[in-house]
């Protein structure tokens, strides 16, 4: 009888190797929980946003994606996905009320802020809405989210070029 490919049923999270279920149909969110990492379980159904991890560095509902899906691959939460420059920008301008959607509204918006603002590309207040689809907050009505986006997005283009000077 082959022996089971254990290498094959792991993945990283935030850089820490961790094992996966063989067999089952356990979601990613119930896997990290067993793992010890917290992050919040709104709907269980991939409408709310508030599981949102990077998978392989792409936003995904982690109560969606069954753990067979993450074999091998790499897993980020808001605890290494997280933008410091976003994180201020929420702090400033009072995005961040009772806090369960922000862990993840904050690893998809700096996930946004990587591949647009750090690159050079302009973001709107149109773009950061767009990202949010999928997130749901009860407390802030978006707005200050949004500018809190926009101006970390202005601060981080800024800074880049100045790098690039
Ligand atoms: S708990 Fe995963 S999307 Fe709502
Ligand atoms: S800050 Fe409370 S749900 Fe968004």
């Amino acid at each position: 009888m082959t022996a089971p490919d254990v290498r094959a049923a792991t993945c990283t999270v935030d850089g820490r190797p961790i094992t996966l279920p063989q067999t089952g149909t356990e979601s990613l969110w119930d896997v990290l929980e067993d793992h010890g990492v917290a992050l919040p379980l709104g709907c269980a159904s991939g409408h709310c946003g508030s599981c949102t991890v990077l998978l392989d560095g792409v936003p995904v509902p982690s109560c969606l994606v069954p753990h067979a899906e993450a074999r091998g691959r790499s897993v980020a939460t808001v605890a290494t996905a997280a933008d410091d420059a976003l994180v201020a920008a929420m702090a400033e301008h009072g995005a961040v009320q009772c806090g369960f959607c922000s862990p993840g509204i904050v690893v998809t918006l700096s996930w946004l802020l990587r591949t647009t603002a750090a690159v050079g590309q302009p973001i709107t207040a149109d773009d950061v809405r767009n990202a949010l689809t999928g997130h749901l907050c009860r407390c802030t009505g978006y707005t200050a989210v949004v500018q809190a986006a926009v101006s970390a997005a202005s601060k981080i283009s800024a800074a880049s070029k100045a790098a690039d000077r």
